[in-house]
């Protein structure tokens, strides 16, 4: 059996079996590696994707229960969709305030960050430390990722 999913604006035919996490089936089946595997279970937010725009963890959403919606992953996240510009502000920004520190948790920080913006275009202090909660970074750079999403908005605004 196999599943077609919409990922990156590219139609997707995949051979993993339904119940395997999208987590797996970008970075394995696909080979996007951008995703991150952190926890496996919905904690740290190392593998926040967008479905249909919403920040989702892909460690526990299997492939059954993606269906039509679209799927976009940190490799298109500011240069694909309708989220781009905010994606590229967002990742600007990032760049700008030199947030990364070992990178592992980057990539779900931006998603995340990213999809926060395109409902929010100036968040709160309170706004991102909710919208950013899910997102653990082990290197404890929650300043710079706080100043990074203002200074996107600012782009934004
Ligand atoms: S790997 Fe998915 S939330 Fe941690
Ligand atoms: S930059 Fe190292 S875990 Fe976040």
């Amino acid at each position: 059996m196999t599943t077609t999913l919409q990922i990156n604006r590219q139609r997707q035919t995949l051979q993993s079996p339904p119940d395997t996490p999208l987590l797996w089936a970008l970075r394995d089946e696909i080979g996007l590696t951008g995703t991150k595997f952190g926890c496996g279970m919905a904690l740290c937010g190392a593998c926040t994707v967008h479905i249909n725009g919403v920040a989702t963890r892909s460690c526990v959403t299997p492939i059954s229960a993606v269906g039509d919606k679209p799927v976009t992953t940190i490799e298109q996240v500011a240069t694909t969709g309708p989220q781009a510009k905010v994606g590229k502000a967002v990742q600007d920004a990032w760049v700008k305030h030199d947030v990364a520190q070992c990178g592992y948790c980057q990539s779900g920080q931006v998603m995340s960050a990213t999809a926060l913006l395109m409902k929010n275009r100036q968040p709160t202090n309170d706004d991102i430390d909710t919208a950013m909660a899910g997102n653990i970074c082990r290197c404890g750079t929650y300043a710079r990722i706080r100043a990074a999403i203002h200074d996107a908005a600012k782009t934004l605004a």
